[in-house]
């Protein structure tokens, strides 16, 4: 196809506004897919992306499209993902394409991650067309949301699509505005290939599979071809277009996107943002701006029943194939055993990992307190990164200690915004900016990214009551007075539930854990103290009190079928919990302790 025929995008959009939605919609009135081929959903293809709402793996799509002046085009779209984890993923699918559609519900108004998508695809020089979405509904409210856009983000939204991409409205007119508003790719056919790694993912019949742009140059099947990152050597076996079913194609040139495979083994093999050239008569130099994504939070995986720990194993490499920022290493826990310390580019990503390997691998797992990456200054001038507070070197040969800070994007309606600011202030933020636009305040802080890890998100939306918008980006390293706290129960130290806290913070999150797991721990035949210590030395303890009674005391008189329903309530819940010493700490218990309320 010549360049001119070619329109490349992404849809940008905060999470329900319609995305997949719409670019159903899309798909669906160019007939790119027979009616009854057309699933619900086609681009969130995994169950969990599905049941929770979000897309996660970039996926594309080419539609044909015939314009109103007669000619067709061919138009590529580049699916996203949409969650704050994925921020790098994001920039470099941005890369890729174009132009943008800008979704948003036009009930809802403008939300912190579409600032952020939308940043992002200004920094790419998209030509950007707001979509006003769910124009169907009653509460539509198209010409306060255009005026929010052109406040808050700072774009013409004059020309705005008006669009219900449930009922159909505005699809075609959004279809012409592809052609006519977004800009044609530009590229060389002669000169030497380039090809950007937008996405790759491993196929259980195909191996791994690479989503390519290409920017220069044209590339054949059959080509052998570099990795410009690492400079490995694969031969193209497979070439072709996502139409979304893969058809395969002679060759794709300048401004095409489509997806080569070539006998790569694993996922971890491909960087996202690589550029991808030609063995001989390869290009110098590689696109510009690649970086590896890494891992920023890190927490221990251990199955339940500690038989299970070839299985866990099994299911962390499978799962690492095809994940090339999920990171992880063998270890061995004092109080848990044998698992792994694994890394992950937020708290969502680890979420999803861990549910994974919970319901597609059947394994109960024990997940320990997410840790930021601390950088600790030794006073003979070495720099240990600390990915496990359990490995905290001691303290008498640590001249200082640095961790990670964010910039925090959060839109909020004013009546909660007192809120927002007490659980910023809380969390070790520094307030940078505050702003209105209509109704709802815009604050930007400087967080510890420690104190977001864990469960800010979840305290965020609720004294918003789901209000808010949340976006974040690592901005650099600072010191502080950060010292590790230990928790003992009953007198044994349990590794995995040690942490990095602020030294002015150490003991109310020391008397708060201590509390929560007096609530979390079962009764046991003796007393358990509960201990929170920093070095030596003790800042926060509870006592559990020992149990008297037998537990089916209470059903005295009552009916068998209850005292057993009791029972095996009690051996069902037996078998998620982990023995400490003497004493049995249920699952829950480390990741419950850990939340503040
Ligand atoms: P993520 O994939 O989670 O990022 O969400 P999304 O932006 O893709 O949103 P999705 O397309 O899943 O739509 C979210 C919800 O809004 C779904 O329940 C849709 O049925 C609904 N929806 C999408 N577009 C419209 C519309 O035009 N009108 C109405 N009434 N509902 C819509």
């Amino acid at each position: 196809t010549d360049l001119a025929h070619i329109r490349n995008f992404s849809i940008v959009a905060h999470i329900d506004h319609g995305k997949s939605t719409l670019a159903d919609r899309l798909i669906q009135s160019t007939n790119t897919v027979a009616e009854r081929d057309m699933k619900e959903q086609l681009l969130d293809s995994m169950d969990i992306e599905r049941e929770r709402g979000i897309t996660i793996k970039a996926n594309t799509v080419r539609i044909d499209y015939v314009a109103q002046n007669g000619e067709t085009y061919v138009l590529n779209l580049i699916d996203t993902p949409g969650h704050v984890d994925f921020a790098y993923e994001v920039s470099r699918s941005m890369r890729a394409v174009e132009g943008s559609l800008l979704v948003v519900d036009s009930t809802q108004g403008v939300e912190a991650q579409t600032l952020a998508n939308v940043y992002q695809a200004i920094d790419a020089n998209h030509e950007i067309v707001p979509v006003l979405n769910k124009i169907d509904l009653p509460a539509s409210e198209p010409e306060r949301v255009k005026e929010q856009i052109e406040d808050v983000i700072g774009i013409d939204a004059s020309d705005a699509m008006l669009v219900s991409a449930k009922s159909g409205i505005g699809i075609p007119e959004t279809l012409e505005a592809i052609v006519q508003r977004l800009p044609a790719p530009k590229g060389d056919r002669a000169a030497p290939l380039k090809a950007m790694l937008v996405d790759s993912w491993y196929d259980s019949y195909l191996g791994v599979i690479v989503l390519v742009r290409i920017m220069d140059g044209v590339l054949k099947k059959n080509d052998r071809v570099k990795f410009m990152s690492n400079g490995t050597i694969h031969q193209v076996d497979r070439i072709g277009v996502f139409r979304p079913a893969m058809q395969p194609v002679d060759e794709l040139g300048p401004g095409e996107i489509g997806f080569i495979t070539a006998s790569i083994k694993q996922v971890r093999d491909t960087r996202v943002g690589d550029t991808i050239t030609h063995e001989k008569k390869g290009a110098d130099t590689p696109l510009p701006g690649f970086k590896p994504s890494q891992p920023v939070v890190f927490c221990g995986l251990f199955p339940v029943d500690s038989a299970e720990f070839e299985d866990l194993r099994d299911a962390i490499e499978k799962l690492a194939l095809n994940d090339a920022s999920f990171s992880f290493e063998m270890e061995t826990s004092a109080a848990l055993g044998f698992g792994f310390r694994c890394g992950f580019l937020g708290l969502l990503h680890l979420e999803v990992i861990r549910d994974r390997i919970e319901r597609e691998y059947n394994i109960d797992l024990i997940t320990t307190a997410p840790s930021v990456i601390y950088h600790i200054y030794m006073r003979d001038g070495e720099l240990i990164e600390l990915h496990n507070p359990a490995d905290m070197p001691d303290l008498s040969k640590v001249d200082h200690l640095e961790e990670p800070r964010i910039k925090a994007t959060i839109l909020v309606p004013d009546e909660y915004l007192g809120d927002v600011l007490k659980l910023c202030q809380d969390r070790r933020g520094i307030q940078m900016d505050l702003t209105y636009a209509g109704t709802r305040a815009m604050v930007v802080y400087d967080l510890p990214l420690n104190e977001v890890v864990f469960d800010f998100y979840d305290r965020l939306k609720s004294v918003t009551k789901g209000y808010a918008s949340f976006d974040y980006q690592l901005t650099g390293y600072r010191q502080d007075n950060l010292v590790k706290m230990s928790i003992l129960v009953n007198d044994e130290p349990v590794d995995a539930l040690s942490t990095m806290v602020h030294r002015d913070r150490a003991e109310m999150r020391g008397r708060a854990m201590c509390e929560k797991l007096k609530d979390l721990i079962p009764r046991h035949m003796f007393k358990i103290p509960i201990q929170a210590a920093i070095g030596g030395k003790v800042i926060a303890r509870e006592t559990l009190a020992a149990l008297r009674k037998d537990v089916t005391a209470k059903c005295y008189g009552g009916d068998a079928t209850r005292k057993r329903k009791l029972l095996d309530k009690q051996k069902a819940g037996k078998k998620k919990m982990r023995q400490f010493g003497k004493v049995d700490i249920p699952q829950e218990a480390f990741i419950s302790a850990l939340k503040m309320d």
